[in-house]
């Protein structure tokens, strides 16, 4: 595989390839892999000649400093993992932050149509501006046809396709399903900073969506959301942040049920102080 730190390398490199009309796959990570992000990897491998993965920890995504230094980094176990794939297309790109920042730590403002704001946005202030802001960057280095994001980050998934359409860029944003494991938890790099019995806990999330999704067939949503509610007040380790039922469109929060529109429930729970997000298609 090969490896370049700098966007210059890379660029030449990417010219090299010439006009081959060959397609080329991104997938964007901040590294610590898991089999959620080598599952975004495989299906790009599949779609397209060439595939870059980039492993950058993105500072003005982060509206907390301690989570940010929390922040797991496996550098040399990653490219150990990403080789032993032995797909011979795919570059990793590794850029220190002078490469994307040049010093100056600052974040584009967009306006998502209010999709920033709700849930994740509310909770985690000025977070996708941060996240459009890296993407940006990573799409003007690299130009892919095509680039992957996890359905785990659903609203992550919308601010990019928003933000292509905002900017205008021929990329098409590839949604991909959320990888579990055998608990049903969605696989997370801050699922490693769990104890085992705090991992029992987080497989509860998942129990809770495919439920929400059962009870979406015949129950009222203010009774779902109670049911929800009732379910962390029972013990003091998993507390909810919060659990919506939204458009899977604009995230507007559901007051009541329109058959034509698509809806999804959204949690987020903070365990002994780490954050776990998850969410489920309900129809
Ligand atoms: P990161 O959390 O490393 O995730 C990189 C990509 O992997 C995202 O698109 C995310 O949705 C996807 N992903 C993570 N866990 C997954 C799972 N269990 N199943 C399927 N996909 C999963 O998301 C980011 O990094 C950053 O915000 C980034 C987009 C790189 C910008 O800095």
């Amino acid at each position: 595989m090969k490896v370049f730190d700098n966007k210059i390398d890379l660029t030449i490199f990417l010219n090299s390839l010439g006009d081959q009309k060959l397609s080329l796959g991104f997938v964007p990570t901040m590294g610590a892999l898991h089999q959620g992000h080598l599952s975004l990897v495989s299906r790009a491998v599949k779609e397209n000649d060439y595939v870059i993965i980039s492993i950058y920890v993105n500072p003005t995504q982060f509206d907390n400093k301690s989570d940010l230094e929390k922040y797991p980094k496996t550098i040399d176990q990653d490219i150990d993992v990403l080789n032993k794939l032995e797909f011979h297309n795919l570059i990793l790109f590794l850029p220190s932050d002078t490469e994307i920042y040049s010093g100056n730590f600052i974040k584009d403002k967009y306006d998502f149509n209010g999709i920033d704001n709700k849930m994740e946005g509310k909770y985690r202030h000025g977070h996708f501006d941060g996240v459009a802001t890296i993407i940006k960057k990573l799409f003007d280095i690299i130009k892919p046809n095509k680039a992957y994001f996890g359905e785990k980050d659903y609203k992550q998934l919308l601010i990019v396709k928003k933000l292509v359409n905002i900017l205008g860029l021929p990329i098409s944003i590839v949604g991909c399903p959320i990888h579990r494991n055998d608990q049903g938890l969605a696989l997370s790099s801050r699922n490693t900073r769990l104890t085992s019995v705090e991992r029992s806990y987080a497989s509860r999330i998942y129990e809770i969506l495919l439920s929400t999704k059962e009870l979406f067939q015949y129950q009222q949503l203010t009774e779902i959301k109670a049911w929800v509610k009732d379910q962390f007040l029972k013990d003091s380790i998993i507390h909810l942040e919060y659990f919506e039922i939204a458009d899977n469109l604009t995230l507007t929060s559901a007051s009541t049920i329109n058959q034509s529109t698509k809806y999804r429930a959204f949690i987020a729970v903070k365990i002994n102080n780490i954050r776990l997000i998850d969410n489920i298609a309900l129809n």
